[in-house]
């Protein structure tokens, strides 16, 4: 079955408002701007579930989504963004470290980082979190439709080099505005369940 049911659950900042339904979640990290909420509409086949918008800073809290009653996605805040005050940055980070660290559901953190760009020390620094907290290392590069085929190698390996990743790690080329890598998404999706003991699954969306 196709996706049937998605809705926002809760936009919640501390862990007393975190939802408490058992189902495993999948949090999108990343830059301010580089496509976290654009990506989670992509995948539910909605245009507006997530709110995006064309200037950083748009996702302020931390949103919960239920996918199907199957898994939630959750959508974080973007970091790196200049333009707001060094108070309210330093609560998004508390934000997110908090729930990235306590939130005992959390099956797998998903990197989101531009095709187009080096990764920089902020995504280094969230990728050896991941990778330090146990999660299988997983990068989505996210604005493939801006990138030439023949200079795609290159970018791939400009990521993989910077943020040290192994053979073991996996990154996946996606585009949401034009649905690239949506298959290979819920593919991996189904793996991450499976190989954690969880028995749904998603058809390819
Ligand atoms: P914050 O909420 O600020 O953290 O940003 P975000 O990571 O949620 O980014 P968002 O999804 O709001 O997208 C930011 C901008 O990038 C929007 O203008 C999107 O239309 C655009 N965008 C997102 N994904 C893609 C993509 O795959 N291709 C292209 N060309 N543009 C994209
Ligand atoms: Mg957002």
């Amino acid at each position: 079955m196709k996706i049937s049911n998605t809705d926002i659950i809760i936009s919640a900042a501390w862990k007393d408002q975190w939802p408490e339904d058992k189902t495993p979640e999948f949090a999108f990290a990343g830059r301010s701007n580089v496509g976290k909420s654009s990506l989670i509409n992509m995948l539910t086949n909605r245009t507006k579930l997530a709110r995006t918008a064309s200037r950083p800073g748009k996702t302020r809290i931390i949103n919960f989504y239920d996918i199907d009653g199957k898994i939630k996605f959750v959508d974080l805040p973007g970091y790196g963004f200049a333009r707001v005050s060094k108070a309210e940055k330093n609560k998004w980070s508390k934000m997110i470290e908090t729930y990235l660290s306590e939130r005992e559901i959390l099956l797998q953190v998903l990197l989101l980082v531009d095709l187009r760009h080096q990764p920089t020390s902020d995504d280094i620094m969230m990728f050896d979190w991941i990778k330090e907290m146990g999660f299988n290392g997983i990068v989505i590069a996210t604005k493939a439709d801006k990138v030439k085929k023949s200079v795609l190698p290159k970018n791939i390996n400009r990521i993989k080099k910077t943020l040290n990743m192994t053979e073991d790690d996996f990154l996946l080329p996606i585009s949401s505005t034009k649905k690239i890598g949506k298959y290979k998404f819920w593919d991996m999706i189904n793996q991450l369940l499976e190989v954690n003991g969880f028995e749904q699954r998603f058809e390819r969306q």
